[in-house]
């Protein structure tokens, strides 16, 4: 027999398909010295009795106690690692007014590293208690601090992909808040991108530097261009919104006479390895165009109710064949949780469905066929995030990374409403755990075979 890193044995839930959840009931995970599921065991299989009786005693076995559950980790794919700062607050204005009202000038501040640090490892820390174990994050225009915040997540043992923002569109972006011009933004990206993939190096888990345009209303055509040869000379990740409100998308067409989808296209930033934030105006072509290029969406439920203006038709599109994860988008989204943004994506899909306008009768209400179920929120959540960034990431599946949150659903004074265990039961345990979790029912949080997160 292969010698583990860890044995664990529990009950865990995973994604079997975007409709369906698999429930692995008394598995053993057996996991190796790089983090990886190397081999998962049925209760049934052969081997199971051999598996345990060699490592029960030994330190590195791990029974899940009663009412402890497995679920994959969260992917957060799209958050504003600075706006932590401002969560929970300035959320009464319309997108274009709240970035140069509140946002910009927060974002300014991070120029201050000791400011930076503090509010990074806190948001860090408060992610992997919420269990994100990856996250893919806008930092600031500053390559410092940008940098500060890989090594954060790399300390810390999160898989961090971190981008250090473009501005340098003087006509868009105040002079406080932007790079001094589109040579030197270039020039600090290529060496945000060198320092991050030195660091990666060492870092277990992963950190990746990730091209980052704001969104097309803060760049010039030659950074949009320069920034698109810099993923390419450096095999990055790229990330920007897309069609977010009516003002963004208005502002690609006025100014390119085609949709932000088309525009950036154009650029060389539409490809496998790109993520657009929130896309709610994507037409039927734009959608066919993130199919094709492989581009994939980050959908910020949360944050569309305040700054977006419309649902995102995700049933559709992912009908389509777009590959969607869920994002926070910290702070036009308050919550840092991915149950939070799970439960807000279901209840989104739903009020499209339905309709919201009480006046108008049932019938021209809504958008048919656009509810989602909450097995799809979690997938999203989840395997879709992983396929996303198109990492072994979001599935408790062999070959996959041991990024686990282990749910205690009978902690006392955070108990979920479960009064009985049976085997049959157990989906409905998996709804409990997606609609009930509180950061006090996580108890411990892997990534890649590291525990990095303990709840005291
Ligand atoms: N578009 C450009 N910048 C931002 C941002 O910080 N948050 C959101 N939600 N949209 C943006
Ligand atoms: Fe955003």
């Amino acid at each position: 027999m292969m010698e583990y890193r860890y044995v664990f044995r529990g009950t865990a839930f995973t994604s079997e398909s975007p409709k369906e959840v698999k429930i692995l009931k008394d598995y053993l995970f057996c996991i190796n010295r790089n983090g990886l599921i190397e081999k998962m065991i049925h209760p049934d299989d052969n081997e199971y009795e051999l598996v345990l009786h060699t490592y029960q005693w030994k330190d590195n076995f791990r029974q899940l106690s009663d009412g402890q559950y497995l679920l994959p980790g969260f992917i957060d794919l799209h958050i504003h690692a600075p706006q932590w700062a401002q969560s929970g607050t300035a959320l009464d204005l319309p997108l274009n007014e709240w970035l140069n009202t509140y946002t910009f000038p927060l974002e300014s501040k991070f120029s201050n590293i000791d400011f930076a640090k503090q509010v990074y490892e806190d948001l860090v820390s408060t992610l992997l208690a919420h269990g994100t174990t990856t996250a893919l994050y806008y930092a600031t225009v500053h390559k410092e601090s940008s940098f500060l915040l890989a090594s954060i997540c790399a300390e810390k043992g999160q898989r961090g992909l971190v981008g250090k923002v473009v501005m340098d569109d003087h006509k868009q972006n105040p002079e406080y808040y932007r790079d001094p011009d589109t040579a030197s933004a270039l020039a600090d990206t290529e060496e945000f991108i060198l320092a991050v993939q030195d660091l990666a190096k060492k870092t277990k888990q992963g950190v990746y530097p990730v091209v980052t345009p704001r969104f097309i209303p803060s760049c010039t055509d030659e950074a949009l261009r320069g920034l698109s040869a810099l993923a390419t000379k450096y095999n990055t990740y790229i990330q920007s919104h897309c069609s977010e409100s009516d003002w963004e998308h208005e502002f690609a067409k006025t100014r390119f006479h085609k949709h932000d989808a088309f525009a950036l296209h154009d650029f060389g930033l539409l490809r496998e390895k790109s993520i657009m934030a929130h896309c709610t105006f994507l037409s039927e072509a734009d959608v066919d165009l993130f199919a094709k290029t492989g581009t994939a969406i980050a959908h910020c439920p949360i944050s569309n109710a305040y700054l977006s203006g419309g649902v995102l038709p995700i049933a559709h599109f992912h009908s389509k064949g777009v590959e969607i994860g869920l994002g926070t988008d910290i702070s036009g989204g308050f919550s840092p949780s991915l149950f939070d943004n799970a439960k807000q994506a279901v209840i989104s899909s739903r009020m499209l469905e339905d309709g919201v306008n009480p006046n108008l009768p049932t019938e021209k209400r809504g958008k048919p066929a656009s509810r989602i179920t909450i097995n799809e929120a979690f997938y999203f959540a989840t395997a879709g995030g992983g396929e996303s960034l198109s990492l072994p990431i979001g599935r408790i599946m062999e070959n996959y990374t041991w990024d686990v949150q282990i749910i205690d659903t009978q902690i006392p004074g955070a108990k979920l409403p479960i009064f009985s265990s049976r085997n049959q039961d157990l989906y409905d345990v998996f709804q409990k755990i997606m609609y009930h979790t509180r950061p006090e029912n996580i108890r411990e949080v892997w990534v890649q075979g590291v525990n990095v997160h303990v709840r005291a």
